[in-house]
């Protein structure tokens, strides 16, 4: 079977960002942000994502592309079969995150809906909470629309890289960060709004802990993506020609400034309305439609945005079953059709567990979290540091000679960084992760 390619750099880049981008951005960010206190935790979360989280991408991203495989192949590729064993856990990873994750990307669908419909354009908090707790409590109808974008995720992976990933992502980016602007200048202008906007920005650094590193690595891998096998996996989509370096770096990039400008749209309006801003998962489906209530033709930028923030959370989650799907195809020549709607079926199975574990089985906890905080802890704090390590070690120890190699441009000079990114990769970024893991546990 040939290898499905990107059909530009451009394309590559933003399906990439386009799997970055996504609820991580615009519903974990704000939340977990505002839970940790504000500027602080935003420091530790750039921190991390300039030093660990641009080289886990460059590392993720070359591995992929020069060994041209899935993630299990790439890294049995480079380190013999114990090294599979990470891939294998980065598969499981993509399979756990995408059941929780479809259920909150059905809660888009709910709010897109509503929006269609009118009737949640008020800034009475009460109200708006009420909406949001009714829902995600309610047994049956959450997993309808959990359900609902679940299968529009396979039916996207199921059009294949180029055809569906990629098409869809090109066009909405832009969309959604000029929508994003708009939405900044509404929530900035309302009255109250500077004391959040302060609270974002403005680091207090008693506020720190142990606890919060970890959250904010956490936050980081699953925002990018990161030490699943996910940017792998598309990296392995890229031509050899294609740099790598510079386009892992855009991906970054946008991720970051889309994160920071969610932050200015939601936290100022948190204030303002008088929400508390440790609310948890709600928040951004609380708070965003009393900003719509206040502003002309509220009722379209309501649609408008849960429209975008429906597709930012599917051009995520296509990527999460690309993984999944990439594997069994790669590992076991199994067609993309039926591994494609099986694993969409099993997936769906475990997310009702964490949908009603919003409602019914909330009372069901485990080290005092229910199934979906388990779910969201174990791969973003547990699953995904773990995956960073593995690449950064696979990354500085055994493809260090053909990344370097790739690397060299005709002129045949490594660039500068190149040593100083493979020491890092080597030592600092392991012992990094797993300190932070260490001191939190
Ligand atoms: N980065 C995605 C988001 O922020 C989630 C994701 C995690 C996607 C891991 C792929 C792999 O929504």
């Amino acid at each position: 079977m040939v290898r499905a390619v990107w059909g530009s750099r451009l394309g590559f880049i933003l399906a990439a960002a386009g799997s970055a981008i996504g609820l991580g951005a615009i519903w974990k960010f704000p939340y977990v942000t505002a839970k940790h206190g504000g500027g602080a935790f935003l420091l530790l979360f750039l921190l991390i994502v300039f030093t660990l989280g641009i080289s886990i991408m460059i590392a993720e991203m070359m591995v992929g592309q020069i060994a041209q495989k899935s993630p299990v192949g790439a890294y049995r590729h480079f380190g013999g079969r114990p090294w599979a064993l990470a891939g294998y856990i980065g598969v499981l990873c993509g399979f756990l995150i995408l059941s929780f994750y479809s259920v909150i990307g059905g809660w888009t669908i709910f709010y897109l809906v509503k929006s269609v419909e009118g009737g949640i354009l008020t800034s009475d908090m009460l109200q708006l909470r009420q909406i949001f707790e009714s829902f995600i409590t309610h047994p049956v109808e959450p997993l309808w629309y959990h359900a609902a974008f679940m299968a529009v995720t396979a039916s996207v992976v199921l059009a294949g890289v180029q055809k569906g990933i990629e098409r869809i992502s090109k066009s909405l980016l832009a969309l959604l960060f000029l929508l994003i602007l708009v939405l900044i200048v509404r929530s900035l202008t309302l009255p109250g709004a500077l004391e959040g906007a302060l609270y974002f920005l403005m680091p207090d650094f008693s506020k720190l802990n142990a606890q919060m590193l970890l959250e904010a690595m956490g936050l980081a891998f699953f925002s990018l993506s990161l030490g699943m096998g996910c940017m792998m996996t598309y990296g392995s989509y890229v031509s050899n020609e294609t740099s790598i370096p510079r386009s892992a770096a855009c991906v970054v990039g946008l991720t970051v400034a889309i994160c920071i400008l969610v932050g200015l749209m939601i936290l100022p309006a948190v204030f303002a309305f008088g929400l508390n801003p440790a609310e948890g998962p709600g928040l951004t489906f609380i708070i965003m439609p009393a900003v719509f209530s206040h502003m002309g033709g509220g009722a379209f930028f309501s649609v408008l945005f849960f429209f975008l923030l429906f597709v930012a959370a599917l051009t995520s989650s296509v990527s999460l079953m690309e993984v999944v799907t990439c594997f069994f195809m790669d590992e076991f020549g199994l067609p993309r059709l039926g591994v494609a709607i099986v694993m969409a079926a099993l997936m769906f199975a475990v997310g009702i567990a964490a949908s009603l574990s919003f409602g019914a089985w909330r009372p069901y906890t485990l080290f005092g979290r229910s199934f979906f905080d388990l779910l969201d802890y174990l791969t973003s704090n547990l699953m995904m540091p773990f995956g960073g390590i593995m690449v950064t070690l696979l990354a500085g120890w055994k493809a260090c000679g053909e990344i370097a190699a790739r690397l060299k441009p005709e002129s045949g000079i490594i660039p500068r960084w190149w040593p100083a990114m493979k020491w890092f990769c080597r030592i600092i970024a392991p012992l990094l992760i797993l300190l932070i893991l260490i001191r939190s546990l």
